[in-house]
């Protein structure tokens, strides 16, 4: 009897990013690294205690704070019935190591979102590109195990774990780009010249998002062109969007182009969408994108790499429900007047862990089922 109670209680299905929304996971901000330098990133906060080259867990008052605020918002959302679930976290401050490199410290696991991409019943662990991130995904298999003995039919898929070999990345890039003049970086945004090369197929699983048979996919500095085209080949039933934006070092869909409910998309009013036919790609399918309202803060708070623009990375319980940075007035009166009945949530603290709303949770189950939200479909695009 125990056995037939467990087999019906986890169903993962989830195919946008707007859907009623019954079960998540949401991250925890225990033991978050300031990342040691590895060739894909270097944090350089000197003003705040970790220079260039320095590393080290986030000050405790801080993790403290990050976690009560995610913590109000699981209550929140386990009040309104839906189901949460949390990760496992590991000692981020230990080196770890592959037969190609060592890196000197993880990072956390405040957002699964950037791990784990649901679609439909299927969960993929995404490849990451970072060293510090590779082994972030062990954080969420406790929940996975327990997932694919609770439901029959979930999916569970892992992307091809790259090697993040020196071969993986451009030679000095983050040495070249700070001596690059404002021209220099200009074309670099125009060009995609981004820090990955294209020897293995990268990405996160924040950088796509999810629109039924239509999923738009960041070529970003995380996740390159062959990240795209392995998930181009691994979902041959759904058309696969590239699309890009105005922004230097782009990471992540959930703050520059998010779609909201079916006929609405929220842009970034500064990263202008630089893909081509993108909007037209809207229009012709009925869809509005609205840009965004100007964000709560002017600059990236202590010790964040999450830009102000988290005021865009907000959560949908369903078409008409959505959870929004309570700093982020303007944003909230924005959707108010879109029509959305809007949940401020506490999370200001969270940023330096890692993003917002979108980025600290992931979908589990939402109601409903794939749909066609664009009908009309765009050559080349
Ligand atoms: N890299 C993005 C964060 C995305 C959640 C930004 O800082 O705007």
């Amino acid at each position: 009897m125990q056995e037939q109670n467990t087999t019906r209680h986890t169903i993962v299905n989830s195919w946008n990013e707007w859907d009623p929304l019954k079960h998540v996971i949401v991250g925890r901000a225990d033991g978050t690294m300031v990342q040691a330098p590895e060739p894909a990133i270097e944090r350089n906060w000197p003003d705040h205690g970790f220079p260039l080259g320095t590393y080290g867990p986030l000050p405790k008052e801080m993790e403290a704070k990050a976690n009560e605020q995610l913590d109000n918002f699981a209550k929140l959302l386990e009040s309104r019935g839906i189901r949460v679930d949390r990760p496992t976290p590991l000692e981020f401050n230990q080196e770890v190591q592959t037969p190609d490199w060592e890196q000197k410290s993880m990072f956390g696991c405040m957002p699964p979102r950037d791990v784990l991409l649901t679609v439909g019943n299927e969960i993929i662990e995404a490849t990451m590109s970072q060293r510090a991130r590779w082994y972030e995904y062990l954080c969420y298999r406790p929940l996975l195990e327990q997932y694919f003995k609770e439901d029959p039919n979930f999916r569970w898929e892992a992307a091809p774990k790259p090697r993040l070999s020196d071969d993986t990345y451009k030679k000095d890039y983050w040495r070249e780009w700070e001596k690059k003049s404002k021209e220099e970086k200009e074309k670099a945004i125009y060009e995609r010249d981004w820090v990955l090369t294209e020897k293995e197929p990268c990405f996160d699983a924040a950088d796509i998002g999810r629109a039924g048979k239509d999923l738009f996919v960041y070529h970003s500095s995380v996740t390159n062109r062959a990240g795209i085209d392995w998930l181009r080949r691994h979902f041959p039933n759904y058309r696969l969007h590239p699309v890009w934006f105005y922004e230097d070092n782009p990471i992540h869909i959930d703050a520059t182009f998010v779609v909201l409910r079916p006929g609405l998309a929220l842009s970034n009013r500064k990263r202008k969408p630089l893909t081509p036919g993108l909007l037209e790609f809207f229009k012709k399918n009925d869809w509005e994108v609205v840009e965004c309202a100007k964000p709560f803060l002017d600059n990236y708070p202590p010790l964040s790499f999450c830009s102000p623009w988290l005021s865009m990375n907000t959560l949908m319980l369903d078409p008409k429900t959505i959870c929004a940075d309570a700093q982020e007035k303007d944003q909230m009166e924005q959707f108010d007047k879109l029509g959305f009945e809007v949940i401020p949530v506490e999370f200001a603290d969270v940023s330096a862990f890692g993003g917002g709303l979108h980025c600290a949770t992931a979908d589990v189950y939402r109601e409903g089922s794939c749909e066609d939200y664009f009908p009309h479909q765009m050559e080349g695009f």
